[in-house]
């Protein structure tokens, strides 16, 4: 007989377990936090051995987490790590391997359920790399080697493919790459036994979008229809255009997962254009509402923004309220399982800020604490400075 919910209120009530949330640093840490009761504390920080730590993929099925490295040298390589979450959430190194360098995110897919090997985004070398899990250092799978096919329109930014985001569609038949460099969402087909990914042809955006990050959203009246895949949409956090365009994803039958451009929006009211030295961060689904990280855009200064859409049933997405980044330079956000809280990364001010979120209307409120995150960078080295990736382990 299932408990009833009289019988687990005694059991829970009063007594919620702090949650973790984790946030790596370019100044080579990964760091632990938890948040209770308003109140977040820094447990434990520690150097991962990498140079630029930048993002973090967490398996809540295998208790591990993700966390590939950066690195610009151009005469040295980056190191993928993995390390095992405990029950208190401590850390411990469960694995590693030599990877090209410039690694901005990862994504875990194919196997038997979507967790037997990990994807590489690999922003300075235009490169996706695979490998099989669990981590044990040695060649990849396979690696993926993009060309430009003309000059971008940006010179600094669009001058080679830049590969930002690897993520799987919710059928978890496709991998698909975001690529900032040459105006494309690279898609490729998984052969989920063998990990290998098969080109499918790309999505091609305007010309100087800089597509970045990108989340998937499927009707959510029904798992069964979110698992055929009808009715999602793709929206793509363009960068260098400050816009968010929804694609359809449609699934010809046999073949290779299509997108195509329904609505492009920017994420300011009246769909008003971005103000100068703004830069699009991150984009998440929750439930039906839309969320992208304003960098730079000093709409709350001194911080910056966060807007939110609201997605209706047919997909398209309305511009529904802007609010403060608590911090500056937001280059991460994530919702929490419950959606009650937002925890939010900036990078600038070395912050982690969690806000309020109403689970209904979507709206984030006010601030419920903030913790400054930091480290040793060194400005002179070339490298990026400051908070990236913040996380919740759930
Ligand atoms: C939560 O924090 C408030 C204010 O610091 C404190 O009065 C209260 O006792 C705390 N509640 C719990 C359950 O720790
Ligand atoms: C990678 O694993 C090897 C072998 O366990 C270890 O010696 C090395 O310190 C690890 N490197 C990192 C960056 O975790
Ligand atoms: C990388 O190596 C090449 C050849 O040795 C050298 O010319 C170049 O300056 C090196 N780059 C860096 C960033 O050290
Ligand atoms: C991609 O480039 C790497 C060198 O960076 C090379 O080892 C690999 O074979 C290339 N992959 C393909 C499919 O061409
Ligand atoms: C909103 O702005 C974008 C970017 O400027 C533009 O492409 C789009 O057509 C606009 N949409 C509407 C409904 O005006
Ligand atoms: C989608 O739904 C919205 C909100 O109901 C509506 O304004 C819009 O016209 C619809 N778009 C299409 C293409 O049907
Ligand atoms: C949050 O903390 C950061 C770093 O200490 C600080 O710059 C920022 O002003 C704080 N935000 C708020 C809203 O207090």
């Amino acid at each position: 007989m299932l408990p009833t919910q009289s019988l687990l209120i005694p059991l829970f009530g009063g007594a919620a377990a702090a949650a973790n949330l984790y946030a790596t640093h370019y100044s080579g840490t990964i760091n632990h936090l938890t948040f209770n009761n308003n109140s977040l504390t820094l447990v434990s920080s520690e150097k991962t051995g990498q140079t630029l730590p930048s993002w973090i993929t967490y398996d809540a099925v295998g208790k591990k987490l993700y966390i590939p490295d950066e690195n610009f040298d151009e005469n040295s390589s980056g190191v993928l790590v993995s390390y095992s979450v405990d029950a208190k959430g401590a850390l411990t190194k469960a694995g590693n391997t030599t990877t090209p360098r410039g690694g901005v995110a990862t994504v875990l897919y194919g196997g038997k359920d979507g967790r037997g090997f990990i994807a590489n985004a690999h922003y300075h070398t235009a490169q996706v790399s695979t490998y099989k899990l669990p981590l044990k250092d040695g060649r990849p799978l396979q690696t993926l080697n993009y060309t430009l096919d003309g000059p971008g329109a940006d010179p600094d930014r669009q001058e080679a493919p830049h590969p930002h985001q690897v993520l799987v569609d919710p059928t978890g038949d496709f991998l698909l790459v975001t690529d900032l460099g040459s105006d494309k969402i690279h898609i490729n087909k998984i052969d989920k036994n063998t990990g290998k990914l098969t080109q499918c042809p790309s999505a091609k955006t305007l010309y100087g979008a800089g597509p970045r990050h990108a989340a998937f959203w499927s009707p959510s009246c029904s798992k069964s229809r979110a698992a055929q895949g009808r009715g999602t949409v793709l929206y793509v956090a363009n960068e260098l255009s400050n816009t968010v365009t929804g694609w359809s994803v449609s699934y010809p039958s046999g073949g290779c997962l299509e997108l195509t451009p329904k609505q492009i929006i920017t994420p300011y009211e009246g769909n008003s254009t971005a103000p100068s030295g703004a830069s699009l961060g991150e984009i998440r689904v929750q439930g039906n509402f839309l969320y992208t990280s304003n960098r730079g855009d000093q709409s709350f200064a001194p911080y910056d923004s966060l807007t939110q859409y609201d997605i209706a049933a047919n997909g398209s997405i309305a511009w529904t309220e802007l609010t403060s980044a608590y911090g500056l330079l937001p280059r991460s956000f994530e919702l929490n399982l419950a959606g009650d809280y937002i925890a939010i990364g900036d990078q600038i001010s070395d912050n982690v800020a969690i806000v309020k979120r109403d689970i209904t209307t979507g709206k984030l409120g006010a601030l419920a604490a903030n913790l400054t995150v930091t480290g040793p960078s060194d400005p002179n080295s070339g490298n990026p400075v400051g908070l990236n990736t913040v996380i919740w382990a759930e």
